[in-house]
């Protein structure tokens, strides 16, 4: 497959699967309890970016309502189109996690629930190291990814796509040299609400920028 046809499946394919999307993926408790965590730490107003915040359900919703400033970046026009809806207190930007127009806006933490697993292997760690130059020193930032050893195209509820996945170790050793420390580090299993489908080995890390 040519790069161009790669970038360009990502968004053509949330575009068509956005709510769906969040019916079987969506309010993971396991991602309920790392955005309660992260409310636990930050000082009220503080200022957070989700990457690719998708329906804007439960991150920037959960986040908004705890009175934070919250930007969301997603590169699915139609999943823009939903948070904007749902969350009218967060702002909402069209925007691909990998080429950033965030001038020099610094965040006290970011968010990346299950968006760097479309970013390939190869990038992956400039965008790591991208994202983590617009954290503040002492900011925090949560990922979650699936586990597993993946570069290569899928299928997400039909949809072609690219896919990244790393042994935990892996990703624990990618964001320590993005210059974060993991706080906290979980491999959990989460069941998708569709039938026939199988239980997913997922990672969320709770890191901290140095
Ligand atoms: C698996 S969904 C996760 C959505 C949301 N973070 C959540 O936890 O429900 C991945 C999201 O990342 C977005 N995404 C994928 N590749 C992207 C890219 N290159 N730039 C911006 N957003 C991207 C998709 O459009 C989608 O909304």
């Amino acid at each position: 497959m040519t790069r161009n046809r790669r970038k360009q499946r990502t968004p053509i394919g949330y575009d068509a699967i956005a709510e769906e999307y969040e019916k079987v993926y969506g309010n993971n408790p396991h991602q309920i309890e790392a955005i309660e965590w992260l409310c636990s730490v930050l000082p009220l107003g503080a200022r957070i970016l989700d990457v690719g915040s998708g329906t804007g359900i439960p991150t920037a919703k959960m986040l908004v309502d705890k009175g934070y400033e919250v930007m969301g970046i997603d590169n699915s026009t139609r999943m823009i189109h939903i948070s904007r809806n749902k969350v009218p207190g967060a702002k909402f930007v069209e925007m691909n996690i990998k080429k950033l127009r965030l001038g020099d806006l610094k965040f006290d933490a970011i968010t990346a629930f299950f968006s760097l697993l479309h970013v390939q292997e190869e990038i992956f760690d400039r965008v790591l190291f991208n994202l983590s130059n617009h954290l503040k020193e002492g900011g925090y930032f949560l990922i979650s990814m699936v586990e597993g050893n993946t570069n290569a195209e899928g299928r997400i509820l039909g949809q072609k796509m690219w896919f990244v996945s790393f042994p935990k170790k892996e990703l624990e050793r990618r964001m320590t040299k993005a210059g974060l420390t993991i706080l906290k580090s979980k491999k959990v299993k989460f069941q998708p609400r569709k039938e026939n489908f199988e239980p997913e080995d997922q990672i969320f890390l709770y890191c901290k920028k140095n």
